[in-house]
């Protein structure tokens, strides 16, 4: 019984770790994605493995999605995700509210045509017309796909709903949005320990993620619903997804959070 507590024993140094992360999530994130040095596989980026593999398993249910639109990847990050959407949609625009991260997947993203970026607080009252404005500037008008991955759980339910919301507008009638988020059921000692740390060791991305953001929620059936009401949205599909890491455990394979995803239309 005693080694199943000793992940306890982790409690002090998550919690003097965490007490370092800046209070104002914007300013944690575009701090963390200033510091970053590097990305992919063996990155600094906890949640980018540097694979295709799993955008893989999600094409049968991206197939929901009109590939004549382009797609808005909110939340982009580094843009790992918008570079690799770019190769189904005839434009795909990372979207997200950090300056650093928006500028980084600019420059990662030099080669990779049908790519185009922007900073966007897909919360903020304003941010279907900055939408639009992008994908003016990228040469479209009209209806678009929305992708997202790793940000809903990331907010708070306020923010979830006022983000969901701000999609309606950009969606339209002929877009669709496809989403996936982490919903580790446990704490956060539990998923911690799920990537590997331990009282004597914490692998570098997850120490990382842990000293410099704000703690991640989970995001499954329950907080769609209520983000995504009936009223606004029909469900297409859903179900559990596996989300991917950069390898942490073993360097040839990512490790993998249990994860949610689910398709919607506007009403
Ligand atoms: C865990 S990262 C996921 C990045 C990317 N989607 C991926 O899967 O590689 C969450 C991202 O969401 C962004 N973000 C958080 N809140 C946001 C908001 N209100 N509007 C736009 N981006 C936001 C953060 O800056 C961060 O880059």
């Amino acid at each position: 019984m005693f080694s199943a507590l000793r992940k306890y024993l982790l409690i002090p140094r998550l919690i003097r770790l965490s007490s370092s992360a800046p209070k104002d999530p914007l300013t944690a994130w575009d701090q963390y994605w200033g510091n970053v040095r590097s990305t992919g596989a063996t990155g600094d980026v906890l949640w980018d493995s540097g694979s295709d593999h799993e955008l893989n398993g999600y094409r049968s249910k991206l197939a929901h999605l009109d590939p004549s639109l382009p797609v808005v990847d909110v939340g982009c990050g580094n843009g790992s995700f918008t570079r690799l959407l770019a190769g189904f949609f005839p434009l795909a625009l990372g979207l997200d509210y950090s300056a650093n991260a928006v500028e980084r997947a600019r420059l990662e993203s030099e080669d990779t045509a049908n790519t185009a970026f922007a900073v966007c607080d897909m919360t903020a009252p304003n941010a279907a017309e900055t939408v639009a404005k992008a994908l003016a500037d990228a040469g479209w008008t009209g209806d678009a796909n929305v992708f997202i991955r790793g940000v809903l759980h990331v907010l708070d339910r306020g923010g979830r709903a006022a983000m969901a919301a701000n999609l309606l507008p950009v969606v339209g009638s002929r877009g669709g949005v496809f989403l996936a988020e982490t919903n580790f059921r446990g704490t956060p000692v539990d998923y911690v320990t799920h990537l590997g740390a331990t009282r004597k060791s914490i692998p570098a991305p997850l120490e990382w993620a842990i000293r410099g953001l704000p703690m991640p929620g989970h995001f499954g059936v329950a907080q769609r619903a209520k983000a995504f009401p009936t009223a606004d949205w029909t469900l297409v599909e859903d179900g559990a997804a596996n989300i991917e890491t950069r390898p942490l455990s073993n360097p040839a394979a990512p490790d993998v959070i249990p994860g949610y995803y689910a398709v919607l239309r506007a009403r």
